[in-house]
């Protein structure tokens, strides 16, 4: 039964390896910045048309993305996502980080199968309406201060 387990293991391995980037399958399986932010002044949680949700918490501060954070309970791809964008993401401008598009996310993955590239779509959007919400909370502090 052991070997039948360490068989199967093995098919799923070799078969991940032949549909996904090793970056992909990097980011998957030791994703980073995993968990809720704590003091996050920002965030955002998004359910794809897959039904998969994915969750960005950041801290901002003067301009930055000090700090970023996920959480899916999506496929292995949007663990991979999701990783990788808060790697992209973190440390950045505001404006670098709202710039940040699908095609950049899924360049740095070393690209994913086309059944898959949704994922990064999801990421991406969610990160923006974090960005968003953030930005409408500033204006809406600002013009409650006038
Ligand atoms: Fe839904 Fe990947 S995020 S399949």
């Amino acid at each position: 039964m052991d070997s039948l387990a360490a068989g199967l293991q093995e098919l799923i391995s070799s078969e991940e390896r032949a549909t996904f980037p090793p970056r992909v399958l990097a980011e998957a399986y030791h994703p980073r910045n995993v968990g809720r932010l704590q003091n996050a002044n920002a965030q955002a949680s998004f359910k794809g048309p897959c039904g998969d949700t994915m969750e960005f918490h950041l801290r901002i501060a003067s301009g930055r993305v000090k700090k970023i954070s996920f959480m899916t309970d999506g496929c292995g791809a949007s663990i991979a996502t999701g990783s990788m964008l808060t790697r992209l993401v973190g440390g950045k401008s505001l404006k670098a980080a709202a710039a940040l598009t699908e095609s950049r996310l899924l360049e740095a993955l070393g690209g994913l199968p086309k059944e898959h590239r949704h994922c990064a779509k999801l990421a991406v959007t969610t990160l923006r309406m974090a960005l968003a919400g953030y930005t409408d909370t500033k204006k809406k502090t600002k013009s409650g201060r006038k």
